[in-house]
């Protein structure tokens, strides 16, 4: 199993080394390696056999340094950045050279955020390169938001796990790119829509395709093991009698029949509910005594819609 501690230069010896490290962000830890040593970030896809046509996400510790991995900054993303960053943003800009065809799947644009986390900030200001990290779990599998939730999976295949503590959003960053000088969220994530036009005005959503921009909008991604129903629990528990099942809420509810039932925040607030997702999802993955799990959609505004998201892409079809 890995090492897991809160050492920034046992993190950078090895990172500097070509290896990777698992690194706390406020929305999911990541699985980092140089982004600028195609052989390093060549690991990374290896560990969690991950397809390479799926790019990686380039972190760095200033607007500053971005602006020398991406060849232009158009004023929106400026604009965003100015105000978001360090945060659970993503902004997909056209790359410079010096980013390796790796990183990018061979786009010639770059993903490029300011994560916003003490410690992964100290180290990124300390390393003379920046870092391109995936969430830091096998692919297409559940998020990680701890430390430990790193180790069970990627833990034999790593020596490093920079532990930050439980991740403060739980869900991954909102990713935006610019065509024709319109924004496009090309992934719901931890700043909403709202949020986002509030800056730039107009924004749009792109639903995915066939050929999807950005990977994490495959149909089935963020998917437990185990099968995965979501929808009105009472109707899903009518269908599945007999069944030992887990249970999603979103809030509190008066139903004390069922033993496997977790909610997501008994006051009914999305931050929370997003923070505790993905342990959640995992936890009743985990549990052997249930076969199936039932889910309810959280109210689709604000972070809600990301979190939708994530349970509409982690149901079994
Ligand atoms: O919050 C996050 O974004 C976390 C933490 C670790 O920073 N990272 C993360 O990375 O979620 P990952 O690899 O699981 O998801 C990155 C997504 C992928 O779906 C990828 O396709 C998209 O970002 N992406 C990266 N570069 C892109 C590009 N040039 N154009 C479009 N999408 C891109
Ligand atoms: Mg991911």
């Amino acid at each position: 199993m890995a090492i897991i501690g809160k050492d920034i230069s046992q993190a950078k010896k090895l990172l500097s080394g070509g290896e990777l490290v698992a690194i706390p962000t406020e929305t999911v830890y990541g699985l980092a390696a140089n982004a600028l040593d195609p052989t390093a970030v060549t690991q990374i896809f290896a560990v969690k056999d991950r397809p390479t046509f799926d790019p990686l996400i380039v972190h760095v510790a200033t607007i500053e340094q971005a602006q020398k991995f991406a060849a232009s900054f158009p004023e929106k993303a400026m604009k965003l950045a100015n105000h978001f960053w360090p945060g659970p943003l993503t902004l997909v800009l056209p790359k410079q050279a010096i980013i390796p065809d790796i990183v990018t799947s061979g786009l010639s644009t770059v993903g490029i955020r300011c994560p916003n986390h003490d410690l992964t900030r100290k180290l990124l200001a300390d390393l003379p390169f920046p870092l391109a990290a995936p969430s830091a779990n096998p692919f297409g599998y559940v998020s990680p938001t701890t430390a430990a939730h790193v180790n069970s999976q990627l833990g034999h295949k790593i020596k490093y796990i920079l532990d930050g503590g439980p991740c403060r959003i739980g869900l991954e960053s909102t990713i935006v790119g610019f065509e024709n000088e319109n924004a496009i969220i090309y992934r719901r994530g931890g700043i909403s829509e709202e949020e986002i036009s509030k800056i730039i005005g107009k924004v749009s959503y792109r639903l995915a395709s066939s050929n999807p921009v950005a990977p994490g909008q495959l149909d089935s991604h963020y998917a437990p093991n185990k099968k995965f129903y979501l929808g009105d629990i009472d109707e899903l528990k009518k269908e599945f009698i007999g069944k030992n099942v887990g249970i999603l809420r979103f809030m509190n509810n008066s139903d004390s029949s069922v033993d496997h039932q977790l909610i997501l925040s008994k006051s009914g607030n999305l931050e929370e509910a997003a923070r505790n997702l993905f342990s959640s999802l995992r936890q009743l993955d985990q549990k052997i005594d249930i076969e199936i799990i039932l889910a309810e959609p959280v109210p689709d505004s604000g972070i809600g819609k990301a979190i939708n998201d994530r349970l509409r892409r982690a149901a079994t079809n």
